[in-house]
């Protein structure tokens, strides 16, 4: 089986941890975070070239690194102990994997791409291979890497909930059924879940019921495909540490659509649980996959049907279509789009009054919102230039008859959240 050379790097617990991890991939040098009290028996199972201990004065004393370094002593590895200040060790990083630790330094994606093809394969065998495709990064990048090992053992089911945006479905099916030729099950379920939701305003209640429903849409398709053993995940390796493998970090709130439940019996192939973000896309980017999916702005499982605020109805979510395309076609237009973390629509339930043409209207206003941010776990309001905020207000009340004001959500995060609900 093939092996990359690692570094182990044990997290104590500071803010620097990932961004050395980072580093050591950017030199070419795979590299996993572990907490520091992980056991020695561990370390010698995961055979790495050196170990770097990811010290942190706010959370553990100097004590309890010595003891660990001490401890670490008999394995007879390369230790680097590395004080907060990671921006000036890249010299001595440099150093310890190429000197110290003897790496050739090889680790790439194009490598990950061959290794993870191989693994696949060995895993696989000629078994039949489901993969729940939701169009975001992660989940199309694995599908497709796994499509270019095991090819057409591999059936990938793309559930349209309805809440989609607009054009959605169709560069789903562009993409992977015409591009890549795979085997695309593609489910119309508009209808079973607008009936769901009818009558649902609480943001909670949503979310659970599109879940369960995604949930039993997905197992009635798998029923129908015959014996599947194994199912493909988009994990990531921020999910991976977030699950508990680093230590102090933050649980997710907030779960996919697509988390399926471990009861249905399938084994499970994650190709990128070892990625960073930047990393999943330039797999991406490697396999073909279109800028507009490998760059695409997160967008919540739920979809726009919780960017509806209360009851759900056809027609809200046109109107909410609609708008949220002249967003997103504006924003690209001015460049904008990479740069900013989400940008959308939002419908409230109320009507204010308007004018057109000389009548009173009376009409839905949209939110628009639009923030920066790294992570989702803070975030701030965009500064978008006025002319480009009034281009897409104008065109909004222009082009969709439903709405007659257009007002922009400057809230931070915290207190406001980036979704309204
Ligand atoms: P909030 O609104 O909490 O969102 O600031 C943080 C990030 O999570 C996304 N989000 C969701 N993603 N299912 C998802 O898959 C959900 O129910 C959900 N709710 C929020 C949101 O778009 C943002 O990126």
């Amino acid at each position: 089986m093939p092996k990359y050379e690692m570094i182990l790097i044990l997290d104590f617990g500071g803010h620097d941890t990932q961004s050395i991890a980072r580093k050591i991939r950017k030199l070419g040098v795979y590299s996993e975070i572990v907490p520091y009290h992980i056991s020695v028996e561990k370390i010698i199972i995961k055979k790495p070239q050196g170990i770097i201990l990811a010290t942190s004065i706010d959370s553990v004393s100097a004590e309890t690194v010595a003891e660990v370094k001490a401890e670490l002593l008999e394995l007879d590895m390369p230790i680097l102990v590395i004080g907060e200040q990671v921006e000036k060790e890249v010299e001595s990083l440099k150093d310890f994997l190429f000197e110290k630790c003897h790496c050739v330094g090889e680790w790439s994606m194009d490598s990950l791409i061959q290794v993870q093809i191989a693994l696949i394969r060995e895993k696989v065998g000629k078994s039949k291979v489901l993969c729940a495709l939701s169009g975001g990064v992660d989940s199309s990048v694995a599908a497709v890497l796994v499509h270019k090992a095991i090819g057409s053992q591999l059936t990938c089911v793309f559930v349209d909930h309805g809440f989609l945006r607009k054009g959605e479905a169709e560069k789903v099916k562009a993409t992977f059924q015409e591009q890549f030729q795979m085997n695309l099950v593609f489910v119309d379920a508009r209808e079973r879940f607008l009936q769901k939701i009818t009558g649902v305003s609480d943001p909670e209640q949503k979310r659970k019921i599109i879940g369960t429903e995604f949930i039993r849409v997905f197992e009635d398709e798998a029923q129908k495909l015959g014996q599947i053993d194994f199912l493909v995940q988009g994990t990531v390796y921020p999910d991976v540490l977030e699950s508990g493998t680093g230590i102090g970090g933050t649980i997710k709130s907030h779960h996919n659509v697509g988390g399926l439940p471990e009861d249905m019996g399938f084994q499970l192939i994650e190709p990128l649980r070892q990625l960073f973000k930047d990393e999943v896309r330039e797999v991406g980017r490697k396999l073909g996959i279109p800028e507009e999916i490998v760059n695409r702005q997160p967008f919540p499982g739920p979809g726009l049907a919780i960017r509806i605020i209360g009851e759900i109805t056809a027609e809200k979510l046109s109107i909410l279509r609609e708008a949220d395309a002249i967003v997103l076609e504006e924003i690209r237009k001015a460049g904008l789009y990479d740069s900013i973390w989400q940008s959308f629509a939002v419908l409230p339930s109320i009507r204010s009054v308007g004018v057109k043409d000389k009548e009173r209207t009376y009409a839905y206003p949209i939110i628009l919102r639009a923030v920066t941010s790294v992570d989702a776990m803070t975030a701030t309001c965009a500064r978008l230039p006025y002319v480009l905020l009034e281009q897409i207000a104008n065109r909004i009340v222009q082009e969709v008859p439903q709405v007659n004001r257009v007002v922009y959500d400057i809230t931070s995060k915290p207190p406001g959240t980036i979704e309204w609900e």
